[in-house]
């Protein structure tokens, strides 16, 4: 019995020493002093033995016992410690590294566009002037020598809103030529202005959306002329899309201009030759423009035989699409992060 016990003192030391892992030694434990383990079943022989050496046999078990828990639990330390030494290594951290970049985005198309617009505007001599988009049935036609039941009102497909406190018919903006009406209702000529901002047509399909951008610009002065505003148009053009562009003027009409045109640029896709851009004409319609109507001028109080003024229009987003290369308006709309960051300025 005696032997017995020292030869399993000694092997389970041997295999404590030998595990390489705390499941290996949790495993010796339970072959060794669990239910069915190799010390608890020679205990169990004990019974059999003479009653005088069973005090000696029993102290030899207890102090065997006590050996293998001490040498589990120093083998246990030995093991945590060497995990943790791994497990330090192995999960190193750099904490020189740069973070993680959160997305981002980028100045929006319409908005680089619109700040090159007004800054070759300014170059020029034509500072921005603002006005409100919920606008009144004089300020986006009446004034603008469009009357009620005029046929020229069905061009612009007009969001109504409800009447004001007053009464008055109070709408959303379908152009920017507003803001004409403002400025020379406030202040005298001579005057140079452009009207950037949003409105609002009740429209939408393909290459429609509800709301767009325009610039509107205008010129009220002494002998202003027609050549004056070609000229103007002409440069604006050249220097938006940096390229010798060729300019062409076609007949149009509007009710606030007279003369009326629209002008045309080359195609910049096909250089004239013709293309789908261009719809094989080798020419895009940019914008309109005219001298103001007498009309106008007289509904505003500018005296029509002193003064003589020009005006002119254009889509932002279609400047932008042809500028930047962007074949779909939905696009703008999207917010798609890769669409943003592929036109992203730094
Ligand atoms: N207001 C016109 C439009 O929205 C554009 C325009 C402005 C035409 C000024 C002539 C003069 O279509």
């Amino acid at each position: 019995m005696r032997e017995q016990l020292q030869a399993l003192q000694q092997e389970a030391l041997t295999r404590l020493q030998g595990a390489g892992s705390v499941a290996e030694l949790e495993q010796i434990r339970v072959q060794t002093l669990g239910k069915k383990g190799s010390l608890t079943l020679l205990l169990r022989g004990l019974a059999g033995v003479s009653v005088a050496e069973r005090p000696v046999l029993g102290e030899l078990a207890n102090a065997l016992k006590d050996a293998f828990n001490v040498a589990l639990q120093r083998r246990m330390e030995i093991l945590q410690e060497e995990d943790l030494a791994r497990r330090l290594v192995a999960e190193q951290l750099d904490v020189t590294l740069p973070g993680r970049v959160p997305p981002q985005g980028g100045i929006h198309p319409i908005s680089r566009a619109l700040g090159e617009i007004i800054a070759i505007f300014s170059s020029m001599g034509f500072p921005p002037a603002t006005g409100p988009e919920v606008e009144d049935d004089w300020h986006n036609f009446e004034a603008l020598n469009i009357p009620a039941d005029h046929p020229a009102r069905e061009m612009h497909d007009t969001f109504y809103l409800p009447p004001g406190i007053k009464g008055e018919k109070r709408l959303l903006r379908t152009h920017t030529s507003t803001v004409q009406i403002r400025v020379m209702e406030s202040r005298k000529p001579p005057l140079r202005v452009i009207a950037p901002g949003k409105v609002f047509r009740c429209d939408s399909d393909l290459t429609h959306t509800p709301m767009f951008h325009q610039v509107e610009g205008f010129l009220v002065d002494e002998g202003v002329h027609f050549g004056q505003l070609k000229g103007i148009l002409e440069r604006f053009l050249r220097l938006f899309f940096a390229r010798e562009l060729p300019v062409r003027f076609r007949p149009s009409f509007f009710p606030f201009t007279e003369p009326s045109a629209e002008a045309d640029m080359g195609c910049l896709f096909c250089d004239g030759g013709g293309c789908r851009v261009c719809k094989g004409t080798g020419w895009i319609e940019v914008l309109g423009c005219g001298l103001i109507h007498p009309n106008v001028l007289a509904n505003v109080g500018i005296d029509q035989e002193r003064y003589s003024g020009f005006a002119f229009g254009m889509g932002v987003e279609r400047l932008a699409m042809l500028k930047y290369g962007i074949q779909d308006l939905r696009l703008f709309f999207e917010n798609d992060l890769r669409f943003l960051q592929q036109h992203a300025r730094l």
